[in-house]
């Protein structure tokens, strides 16, 4: 079965650490590992789209000095790693109200997303102050302004109008929804475009996250029988 979109909600960096008697970013910096790991995995696989769950409009709610170290990784990960991702034909898309953050993390997004690699093999959408409802809603703004400026009528907003003002309007719906670390949650993630995406909750931990755990789940989706509503036969 064709994968066209693959999503991850990258859990269990904190509790890696701790399993390590480290602090909690030494936890997300080992994460940045797997994300390259995965992005890499995922060309070789030929998955054209790949969302991760980086930070969520939740995550606010953290330690102040945990916040402040994220950000910092976000920073020094784009700066890192956007000239080799562009090598391997990777184009970078950031998705979610990117006003919250710092203006020198703001520039460093607007940036990496304007490279355009030679050869387009594979998009990343990291979300980023990210929630699933925030985009819903952001949609409905949207129809609220048309309806009243532009004259959109009541039976034009389907589905489809929809679907073409959330974020990644011009991308597939997801296929494959993995969420690690153990927990059984969406936690506001993609909520519109998983709406039949196959899940997988693995109990290993985002940093131990590898090449062998995302066959295991491609293995696996292959034996899925996906009726979006229908039957099988
Ligand atoms: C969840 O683990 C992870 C995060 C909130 C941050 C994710 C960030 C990264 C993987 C690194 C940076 C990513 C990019 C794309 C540069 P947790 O802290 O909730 O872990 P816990 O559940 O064990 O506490």
């Amino acid at each position: 079965m064709a994968i066209n979109h693959l999503a991850i909600i990258m859990d269990g960096n904190g509790r890696w650490a701790k399993q390590r008697n480290q602090p909690r970013t030494f936890g997300h910096q080992a994460g940045v590992k797997s994300v390259r790991n995965t992005i890499k995995a995922a060309i070789s696989h030929g998955i054209s789209y790949l969302s991760l769950f980086a930070f969520s409009s939740e995550n606010w709610n953290r330690p102040q000095k945990e916040v402040s170290r994220l950000m910092d990784l976000f920073i020094k990960s784009i700066d890192k790693e956007t000239p080799e991702l562009n090598t391997q034909g990777v184009k970078l898309n950031f998705i979610g109200d990117l006003n919250r953050f710092s203006d020198v993390l703001q520039n460093k997004m607007h940036a990496a997303a304007a490279q355009e690699p030679v050869q387009h093999r594979l998009i990343v959408n990291i979300a980023v102050n990210y929630g699933g409802q925030w985009d819903i809603v952001q949609a409905a703004r949207k129809a609220a302004i048309q309806m009243l400026n532009q004259g959109l009528a009541t039976e034009d907003l389907d589905q489809i109008w929809f679907q073409q003002h959330l974020m990644l309007s011009d991308q597939p719906a997801v296929d494959i929804l993995i969420r690690t670390g153990g927990e059984y949650r969406i936690s506001n993630f993609l909520l519109w475009q998983s709406a039949y995406a196959e899940l997988f909750f693995e109990d290993v931990l985002w940093p131990d996250f590898d090449e062998q755990c995302l066959q295991s789940v491609l293995d696996q989706y292959e034996m899925r029988d996906r009726r979006f509503g229908r039957i099988s036969e």
